[in-house]
């Protein structure tokens, strides 16, 4: 179960070193590494996580699922689909998923994840699965202000940081359960019906190339984004994530 074990600290440079450091050394699964401040969050590409104390959840799980490498980004929309209903449930809030790691709230982020892996050959040794909401935060910078938010910036309350904690570990072992048991496909048509990003919506790859824009088109068998380009090609998103096109 997740979360039997959590470890806490008030401030740590990021939970995703620690677990990852707990996880070679043997931690067992389901572990929880939570802080209440991180001093060097981080996103995915190397981007920052602004990470202040007080007001929002920074943690990551320690996993060992019975999965194939193949399927482990499968465990990146598993999980926002988990943290999606946990806040449906816990807040009363409806959230966007946009391919493959974004929680969203009225079109800005509240949630990101990030996964790190280390396998063996073809199966998965463990994932490091970050997760960090932005639940009290009363203000965003101002760099930010545009394309984040938080579930009180969103709501006009606080939300109890423990009891969404508590519920998105509950729905993370929910969703990733139906992924080790059930495969990709349950996940990967969860996903589609719970995300506007999946199907239609005019978006660039923000890959660090020339920014393909196209329409998106589905999501492959193994959970890889499609994009019809804007010259009529039908091509899989492998790399980067999407932003919205509003022209
Ligand atoms: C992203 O959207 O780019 C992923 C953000 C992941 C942030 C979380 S906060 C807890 C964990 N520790 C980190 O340093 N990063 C993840």
């Amino acid at each position: 179960m997740l979360g039997r074990r959590v470890h806490y600290f008030a401030a740590v440079d990021s939970t995703m070193r620690v677990a990852a450091e707990m996880a070679e050394r043997g931690e067992s699964p389901g572990t929880v590494v939570l802080a209440d401040e991180q001093t060097a969050g981080r996103g995915r590409f190397d981007r920052s996580w602004v990470s202040p104390p007080g007001v929002n959840l920074y943690f990551s799980l320690i996993l060992r699922p019975a999965l194939a490498t193949v399927d482990a980004p499968l465990l990146t929309l598993a999980l926002g689909l988990a943290v999606a209903e946990a806040l449906r449930q816990g807040a009363g809030v409806a959230c966007d998923l946009r391919w493959p790691n974004d929680v969203l709230l009225g079109g800005k982020k509240c949630c990101g994840i990030l996964t790190e892996l280390a396998a063996e050959g073809d199966r998965v040794r463990h994932v490091i699965a970050g997760i960090g909401v932005n639940v009290n935060q009363a203000e965003m910078p101002a760099e930010l202000a545009t394309t984040a938010t938080s579930l009180r910036l969103e709501t006009g309350r606080e939300h109890s940081r423990e009891a969404l904690l508590d519920e998105i570990l509950r729905q993370a072992d929910h969703f990733t359960g139906l992924l080790v048991e059930g495969g990709a496909p349950a996940i990967v048509e969860l996903f589609t019906r719970a995300s506007s990003y999946a199907r239609g919506k005019r978006v660039v790859v923000v890959d660090g190339g020339t920014g393909r824009t196209g329409l998106t088109a589905g999501l492959t068998p193994a959970g890889t984004l499609l994009l019809r380009q804007d010259d009529g090609a039908i091509v899989p998103v492998v790399a980067g994530s999407v932003r919205p096109l509003t022209e």
